[in-house]
């Protein structure tokens, strides 16, 4: 069989019964990734990785498949184990997208991201790595998990003003969902998205920057503040979700901005060696600086999410961007 039609598997992580609509989205990106599959010609299957990674690396050796969706965010419900997909397709001596695993777990850690960062002189908001220390009065600071994505924990509550606040919210937190959380300083201000696609055209260490996107607070009342916060992104019957709308940055006096926040994304990429596809979450505060907040190096595909949807206004539609996804294959500049 030539390669050009041979087998891409769909590698994901089965979310646990009554998981939360964050968990359950990655079914439908299966599906829409399946859909644009099938519209380029390739068959696909898909593997999920469930409660025991050696059937699934069986699987996968078993297959044979000519490369992998690598789709998975954690294992069994923790996004510790973002790197067990990206690691069982090494194992199984098969392609994936996406990021290798050294990238996944540098730039997927918080923390480490942050200190990464500030190591290659990037600007990220100063944090304090073990919150029961803050004793200064330099607030306000976000608490913030150290490994959770989807906004977890995050909105009106993680905002702390006092070392007493910190600490019941971090109480809250660890009741509810154990795990390790920081405190970052919160930057008021206005929220970039820099979506980054690979581009084999170009230098290995110079991906192509989509459009860059801002979230919008419409109408957000003056004392609340501005964080996407768990409602925003998952539930579309939300005030916040309705409240927070995207958009380009396109307009001719965007220009300088669209500028900086594509130069940003272009150093952040070759310091922590992506591949395949990321986006960052940018804050600028009232001073006017950039600061990175967020490296999402295995973001949602999600056909609505704002991966697609910066793709999208570049040019590329879903069925496109999954082709340019396949890694070893070339894409329309
Ligand atoms: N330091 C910060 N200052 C202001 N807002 C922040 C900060 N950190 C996070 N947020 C808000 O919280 C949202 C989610 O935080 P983020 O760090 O991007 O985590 P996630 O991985 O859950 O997307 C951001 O999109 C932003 O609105
Ligand atoms: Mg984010």
């Amino acid at each position: 069989m030539p390669p050009e039609t041979a087998t891409i598997a769909i590698l994901y992580d089965r979310p646990l019964p009554g998981a939360d609509a964050d968990e359950r989205e990655r079914l439908e990106v299966v599906a829409a990734i399946r859909t644009a599959l099938t519209a380029l010609g390739r068959p696909s299957v898909t593997v999920a990785l469930g409660a025991e990674p050696r059937a699934c690396l069986a699987r996968l050796r078993a297959l044979r498949p000519s490369a992998v969706v690598n789709l998975v965010e954690g294992w069994r419900g923790d996004p510790a184990y973002e790197t067990l997909g990206a690691l069982l397709c090494r194992a199984a001596g098969v392609r994936h997208s996406g990021n290798p695993a050294h990238a996944l777990a540098l730039a997927g850690g918080k923390v480490e991201a942050k200190i990464h960062l500030r190591r290659r002189g990037l600007p990220t908001p100063a944090w304090i790595a073990d919150p029961g220390s803050w004793q200064t009065d330099d607030a306000p600071y976000l608490v913030k998990s150290a490994v959770a994505h989807g906004s977890l924990g995050l909105g009106r509550h993680a905002l702390v003003r006092t070392p007493a606040e910190a600490r019941a919210r971090l109480r809250t937190l660890h009741a509810r969902w154990g795990s390790v959380w920081f405190l970052e300083r919160y930057v008021e201000g206005r929220e970039f998205h820099v979506a980054l696609l690979t581009d084999p055209a170009r230098r290995p260490r110079a991906p192509r920057v989509l459009p860059v996107a801002e979230t919008v607070f419409a109408d957000w009342p003056e004392d609340e503040p501005r964080i996407v916060d768990y409602r925003a992104k998952w539930r579309p019957a939300s005030r916040a979700y309705r409240q927070t709308r995207r958009r380009f940055l396109d307009r001719p006096d965007d220009a300088p901005l669209r500028a900086a926040l594509a130069r940003l994304g272009q150093r952040v990429w070759a310091a922590f060696g992506l591949e395949g596809y990321a986006r960052l979450d940018i804050r600028q505060g009232r001073d006017g600086r950039l600061e990175i907040i967020d490296i999402n190096p295995n973001p949602s595909l999600h056909p609505e999410a704002g991966f697609a949807a910066a793709a999208s206004a570049g040019g590329l539609d879903y069925t496109r961007l999954v082709a340019a996804l396949l890694p070893g294959e070339a894409h329309e500049p």
